[in-house]
């Protein structure tokens, strides 16, 4: 049975409820002040506390403040011979269990403390059931965050092997596609594009940025010569063509505005669409500015490899006609300290 703290300054009244609660089965322990209440409580639990309002040292409804009422480990009972509707309401709001007016009959007395103490095991058992639900909830929510991490590494590892598969094809840029995505996070990340999709349809973006080529015929791709004009306007559709087969793939949606548009030029001279400014994705300007780099630092059959000043240099020249000025400036900015920072350590 339970535990019952009883607090009234008058010792008749105390000791009748402590005996008619003992009757009851319950242990009751007589209080007749507020700190003797305290001292109490802090030595052992109750479940329950039957208290008067007017108490010699402070008024007892204080002992609704108490950390273990607090937590609906202990079910308070307020009793008065004179408070009124406003104590009443009042000590209800504070989370008291019942208010009953005094004198009390045996009966009553019981009656009042096991109600409480009912509404309080009630109370507990919806508490546990609720922090059971929040856990239930949260281990779930986890499980999924885990899935979901999950897929999209596995996404992630497909997408490379792709892009990887890609830069095969073309002996003369290998690792161009691992190369690109890795240049365009750092270009992205020192302007301040920090949104994880974002960064994530860059790269994906990045690496598969030519797989339209598959369907460019190697009679062209792989001409040793230059290209004449109608050969030409056959290479330029692969950013349509890339397109178009990765559009249909929902999850690489981002990613398709760097393949469909990393041939376009700031100043509204490149293709497929011809778009100009901010108006092209800005996935599509940043990838722009790294293919470019890729391209200059590792070099080609008919171009030597340049240096890191020189690659500047020439992403500096083609600001504001083939590149967004605004992320010629933050990556010359980041690159430019990279590139100190690698003198100084050597
Ligand atoms: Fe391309
Ligand atoms: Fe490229």
């Amino acid at each position: 049975m339970a535990r019952v703290l009883v607090v009234d300054d008058e010792p008749m009244v105390r000791d009748l409820s402590c005996s008619v609660l003992t009757q009851a089965g319950h242990t009751a322990v007589g209080a007749d002040t507020v700190a003797h209440a305290e001292r109490e409580l802090c030595d052992s639990p109750y479940d329950a506390i039957l208290c008067d309002v007017n108490l010699t040292d402070r008024v007892g409804t204080v002992l609704l403040d108490h950390q273990s009422v607090a937590r609906n480990q202990t079910a308070v009972v307020v009793m008065s011979g004179s408070a009124g509707l406003p104590v009443a309401m009042d000590v209800i709001h504070r989370g008291a269990y019942d208010f009953v007016a005094k004198p009390l009959a045996p009966g009553e007395i019981v009656e009042c403390v096991d109600s409480a103490l009912r509404k309080r095991d009630d109370r507990l058992r919806e508490s546990a059931r609720k922090a059971e639900l929040e856990r239930l909830v949260r281990d779930r929510t986890e499980e999924l965050t885990r899935a979901l991490h999950t897929t999209e590494r596995a996404y992630d590892a497909t997408i490379e092997a792709l892009g990887a598969a890609l830069d095969l094809r073309d002996t003369e840029t290998q690792q161009h596609c691992l190369n690109v995505a890795e240049i365009s996070l750092r270009i992205a990340r020192a302007h301040g594009i920090d949104d994880a999709t974002t960064l994530r349809d860059l790269r994906w973006g990045a690496l598969l940025h030519d797989i339209g080529k598959i369907g460019i015929p190697d009679s062209i791709l792989r001409k040793p010569g230059p290209l004449t004009a109608e050969e030409r306007l056959i290479v330029n559709t692969h950013p349509m063509l890339g397109y178009r087969m990765i559009s249909a793939v929902s999850f690489l949606g981002g990613a398709s505005d760097v393949i469909r548009h990393h041939h376009e030029r700031y100043d509204g001279s490149g293709y497929p669409d011809g778009l100009s400014g901010t108006g092209i994705p800005i996935t599509a300007r940043v990838f722009s500015i790294a293919d470019t780099v890729d391209v200059l630092t590792t070099g080609r059959v008919y171009q030597a490899a340049r240096s890191d000043a020189q690659v500047r240099a020439e992403i500096e020249r083609c600001s504001g006609s083939h590149f967004d000025p605004d992320i010629v400036r933050s990556f010359v900015a980041a690159f430019g300290r990279e590139e100190r920072t690698s003198h100084e350590r050597t």
